[in-house]
């Protein structure tokens, strides 16, 4: 049956935003509330696969059946991914990483200065996470998300690409649609299919991509 297809299958999943530092008070987020990535561990679970959920800072109930590991910084989730990629079968990406992190976070509040109307911090690059599961000679299956605000499918397809992963769900963002709402809705896409999932709450949508992931994964294997 269609259950049995995810028995002893190895997910990987993160999820929800990352936090960089400023100092001990203050931090660079964003708007993930971690639901997506969330509902794909609980969907894949119910289905009997064993799931990895690295998840950064959310208010959010660690599925039944889930491994959870919490992390705060994209360093952080970065190393926890570098731990467990080499013994799952199936990757999927759907934290909203900051892509960049300070350049040297204060270990002291940052002090307000009487004479200085501006502020400058200095910012560099994150690792690519997902980019460099991808670039492994032992990776697994990987899916990756795109968050866009324009131009949905050729960002997405672009991305895709730059990042060698073997699926995208790309995802319009902005004016109450993917963050921190309830539903959403998908365009998954591989080297060799598009498939629309229309708006419908995380959890479905979730059920509705592992099939889609499913059906790939019987390709690829042939
Ligand atoms: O958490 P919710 O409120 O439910 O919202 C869900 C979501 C909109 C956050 C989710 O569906 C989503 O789109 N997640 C990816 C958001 C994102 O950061 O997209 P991106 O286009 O910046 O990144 C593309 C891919 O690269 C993603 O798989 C991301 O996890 C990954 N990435 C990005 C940067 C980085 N340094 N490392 C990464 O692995």
């Amino acid at each position: 049956s269609h259950q049995q297809t995810w028995l002893g299958k190895k997910v990987l999943i993160t999820a929800g935003p990352t936090f960089e530092d400023l100092d001990p008070v203050r931090f660079i987020g964003n708007r993930s509330s971690g639901q997506m990535g969330f509902a794909i561990a609980a969907a894949a679970a119910q289905k009997g696969a064993e799931v990895t959920l690295i998840a950064g800072p959310v208010n959010l109930d660690t599925p039944t059946g889930v491994t959870r590991i919490n992390v705060r910084s994209a360093m952080q989730m970065f190393s926890q991914v570098q731990a467990h990629y080499a013994s799952v079968d199936i990757m999927i990406g759907a934290a909203a990483v900051a892509d960049y992190r300070l350049a040297q976070p204060s270990s002291h509040k940052i002090k307000k200065q009487p004479n200085q109307d501006e502020l400058t911090l200095t910012l560099i690059k994150n690792p690519d996470i997902i980019a460099w599961v991808a670039q492994q000679v032992d990776k697994p299956y990987v899916v990756g998300f795109a968050a866009e605000t324009q131009q949905l499918a050729d960002y997405a397809r672009q991305k895709r690409l730059q990042k060698g992963l073997d699926m995208i769900c790309a995802n319009q963002v902005g004016d109450g649609q993917g963050f921190e709402v309830d539903e959403n809705a998908l365009l998954v896409m591989t080297a060799t299919d598009e498939v629309a999932l229309p708006k419908q709450a995380k959890y479905s949508l979730a059920v509705a991509l592992l099939a889609q992931l499913r059906k790939q994964l019987d390709i690829t294997k042939g």
